[in-house]
């Protein structure tokens, strides 16, 4: 990514988030009558994991649904590089360098796992054209795209498979499949919503390895969403908890880990200390 991309508007010259690549500031988000967030902050600086847990409705998706822009918040407001994006479409900021997985593992059956990464990287790179060819494939190539392409793919550990159909790799190396997509753009930041869900313990460390590579080569900083509070402490540098719609607390890794308000409310019994 150019230096280019770090540049902030003016307007926001001395901000104090405008070294962040991605921030959320009081997120206040509700579906009828049920407060899905309330007054969520988040900061991701580059280079960094930033953790994210929490029990099953907290919160999470939705938090990136309204930081990818496919949610428009009740009141909050969310910034890319100290810029206001709030308003701004999800191709936008995908422009602006942002990238997502979904929860749901979704694959195409006609297309091998290199294709699925072109297929991204194209998508994202013409945003004026997407609603007119959403597949991708009727963009032309850029000339660093086998390249680049191939880079992701040796990095995720996937070049033994780019050619055969991604519907017909382990799970495992279809959630990888998935990060592949979303770093195919190369994006400043990567949003993963459960990227280990379902994954046995050898895939999980895969992914766990793959993560740490594509940081270490490419500083991309990952939102990383999780039921699996272990790679998430192994993994983040900061952790952010949230419980019922509310930042319950934020800390490293250590902190999180001992402290007793999430123990209470999230492990469920306290945790032994050694
Ligand atoms: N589109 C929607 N319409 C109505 N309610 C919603 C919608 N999306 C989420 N919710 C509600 O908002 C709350 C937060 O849901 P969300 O999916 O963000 O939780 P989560 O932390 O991702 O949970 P999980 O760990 O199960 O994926 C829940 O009460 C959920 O039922
Ligand atoms: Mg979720």
């Amino acid at each position: 990514m150019s230096d280019g991309a770090r540049v902030v508007d003016t307007a926001d010259v001395g901000s104090p988030t405008e070294d962040l690549l991605l921030e959320a500031v009081d997120i206040t988000m509700r579906f009828g009558g049920v407060t899905a967030l309330e007054d969520v902050s988040l900061q991701v600086p580059a280079d960094q994991i930033i953790g994210l847990v929490g029990p099953n409705g907290a919160g999470k998706t939705t938090l990136f649904g309204v930081l990818s822009g496919l949610l428009r918040p009740r009141s909050g407001s969310v910034l890319m590089n100290g810029s206001d994006v709030t308003s701004r479409s999800p191709q936008h900021r995908a422009h602006l360098g942002l990238s997502r997985t979904f929860q749901r593992l979704e694959l195409f059956s006609e297309l091998t796992v290199r294709e699925h990464l072109v297929v991204a990287r194209r998508v994202k790179r013409k945003r004026h054209n997407f609603f007119f060819d959403l597949t991708g494939f009727g963009e032309r190539s850029d000339s660093d795209e086998a390249e680049a392409v191939d880079a992701t793919m040796e990095l995720l550990g996937l070049a033994d498979v780019a050619e055969q159909p991604a519907t017909a790799v382990p799970l495992g190396t279809g959630r990888l499949v998935e990060v592949g997509r979303a770093l195919a753009a190369e994006p400043t930041v990567v949003l993963l919503d459960e990227p280990s869900s379902g994954l046995d313990e050898h895939e999980t460390a895969q992914l766990a390895d793959a993560l740490r590579r594509v940081r270490a080569d490419r500083g991309t900083s990952f939102v990383l969403v999780e039921h699996n509070v272990d790679l998430v402490l192994d993994l983040s540098d900061r952790v952010t908890v949230l419980d019922f719609g509310r930042v319950l607390t934020e800390g490293t890794p250590t902190e999180i880990r001992n402290s007793p308000e999430v123990q209470a409310a999230y492990f469920g019994a306290p945790v032994e200390t050694p």
